[in-house]
């Protein structure tokens, strides 16, 4: 029996991940990043597995071409590939952001659905089928052979079964290495899309790799991608986070999670190092400025976070009861317990204790009473909310060590950001005067030298706005390290450096609370 398992695992077909995030990615509204930025983010995505990387549309920006061309230089293990259309001079453009590539990859394209080629192209199947199989002999012979070529049929999950066909077997006839299927409006079904990469499988035999590009239209492009691999799909196309043109394209964390979890449905293997998924959702959104949704699967803040008693009875007893992977496996710290209304004494304890408290029997008596009070007025129970009820309830003992008193920033036009801090701690109040790049990084130099803190690092900073408008509410998370202890906190507010200014003061209480509380080695609780 088990070696039955380690034959068929060993009979399992490589998956190629083709991440888009630099180039489909890039299309969703509102974002535009840096070449600089592209790197950065394509450094992490070589650590992260990814067989290729598209790192853009090269003819489209001179930053396009850059980023390419940067990114070709610097990425040996992934390939690296620009998109072209069927054209001369995107070709050429491609193939000369890529030429310092180890393996590079030129991404020609053309529609071949009746509705892209009577109202986009203007032009008759006929003509697009030869525009195609000379892109393909175009692109093979500007690289003299070295580049990897693929070609997509854009809309080809709209065309004409037999034209597409007819398409994908002549650029295979022509030289091209993967033929892709798009479903570029998000419009296929699973079922109707398993049928269709199987019709293409075929007739293509493994004369050329079968790769998928579902975008997310109905909300179905993993599930698309993934009976695309069931079907026979060696490639599929993806970003982090799943960001794109409108709804998106498929995000690649789900894909790779669902082959990894369900390891036993699929005949495919990746080699996605799963345990950077996390880091790379993160980048990605902080680079991007697309948040993440809470509810996301595999990298949502709600991801791996329990609210209902049952539920976190259970994990609390043995994670695998309500959790079909790790948090650890794809990066992230134990899972969240989020305390509400359903929630117990075993949950709200051990918020207590990851916040630093350290209480005796009664104390937590009466905590826990007045926490379900709370809960039952309020949806969500916060980590501040837990803070405030401990420090009224029990008075002096829990109050916080520092509290922000004023603040005052000048910034702005040529101005060199400037801010003055006064803070009360429980012996007396401090003043703080620095500058700093921004105004927010001018007030934490302030409370850094206000409380002569050193040696404190920022790990992380993101901040949004909770409602719309420009007198909208802003919310800062922050995680700060001192001494190895890694604490995150958040502070609300409308002005943006004071909401900055009480996550990090926030953050700070919490890093005394927990120093005593491990000093006390958890005595009380
Ligand atoms: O969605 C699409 O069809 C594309 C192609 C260029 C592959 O992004
Ligand atoms: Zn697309």
């Amino acid at each position: 029996m088990k070696e039955n398992k380690i034959m068929s695992e060993n009979k399992k077909e490589k998956l190629y991940i083709f991440d888009t995030t630099l180039r489909d990615g890039e299309q969703t509204p509102g974002v535009n990043l840096t070449p600089e930025e592209k790197l950065a983010i394509a450094k992490q995505l070589e650590k992260l597995g990814v067989d290729i990387i598209e790192a853009g549309f090269a003819i489209s920006s001179p930053a396009d071409f850059k980023a390419i061309s940067m990114i070709a230089k610097e990425i040996k293990k992934a390939q690296v590939c620009s998109l072209a259309r069927a054209k001369e001079e995107d070709i050429k453009v491609a193939w000369d952001a890529l030429k310092e590539a180890k393996k590079p990859r030129i991404h020609t394209f053309i529609a071949t659905s009746d509705i892209h080629l009577k109202y986009k192209l203007k032009i008759s199947r006929n003509e697009a089928l030869k525009k195609a199989i000379w892109a393909v002999k175009f692109a093979k012979e500007i690289s003299e052979g070295k580049a990897i070529v693929e070609f997509s049929a854009e809309d080809a999950s709209r065309s004409e079964i037999n034209y597409l066909l007819d398409v994908f077997e002549a650029v295979v006839e022509a030289g091209a290495d993967v033929i892709n299927v798009p479903d570029t409006v998000g419009y296929a079904l699973p079922d109707e899309f398993y049928e269709l990469i199987k019709t293409i499988k075929e007739r293509i035999k493994n004369k050329a790799i079968i790769s998928v590009h579902c975008h997310n239209d109905l909300g179905l492009a993993v599930a698309n991608s993934l009976m695309a691999v069931k079907a026979g799909a060696r490639q599929v196309e993806c970003t982090i986070n799943g960001i794109g043109e409108r709804a998106g394209n498929a995000s690649l964390e789900e894909i790779a999670m669902a082959i990894y979890v369900r390891k036993d449905s699929f005949p495919v293997y990746t080699d996605i190092d799963t345990t950077q998924i996390y880091r790379t959702s993160q980048l990605v959104s902080r680079l991007t400025g697309i948040m993440v949704a809470k509810t996301k699967p595999i990298v949502g803040d709600n991801a791996f976070a329990h609210e209902s008693g049952i539920h976190q009875h259970g994990v609390l007893s043995n994670p695998l009861t309500y959790e079909i992977m790790k948090p650890e496996t794809v990066g992230r710290k134990e899972s969240k317990i989020i305390l509400g209304k359903h929630s117990g004494r075993h949950a709200f304890e051990k918020k207590l204790k990851e916040l630093g408290f350290n209480l005796s029997k009664e104390e937590l008596e009466k905590a826990f009473l007045k926490f379900k009070e709370l809960a039952s007025a309020k949806k969500e129970i916060y980590d501040i909310d837990v803070e405030t009820l401990i420090e009224n309830l029990l008075g002096e003992k829990h109050k916080p060590k520092y509290e922000l008193i004023s603040h005052q920033v000048i910034s702005g036009g040529t101005t060199i950001p400037t801010a003055t801090i006064k803070i009360k701690t429980n012996k007396e109040e401090k003043l703080g005067l620095s500058v700093g790049n921004g105004p927010v990084d001018a007030t934490y130099n302030a409370i850094k030298e206000a409380l002569n803190l050193k040696d404190i690092k920022l790990l992380d900073f993101k901040i949004r706005a909770l409602t719309a408008g420009t007198d909208a509410q802003a919310e800062v998370y922050v995680t700060l390290e001192k001494d190895g202890i890694k604490v995150s906190s958040r502070g609300q507010d409308q002005d943006i450096v004071k909401a900055s200014a009480l996550a990090f003061l926030n953050a700070l209480n919490r890093l005394e609370r927990k120093k005593s509380y491990e000093k006390s080695n958890c005595k009380g609780i």
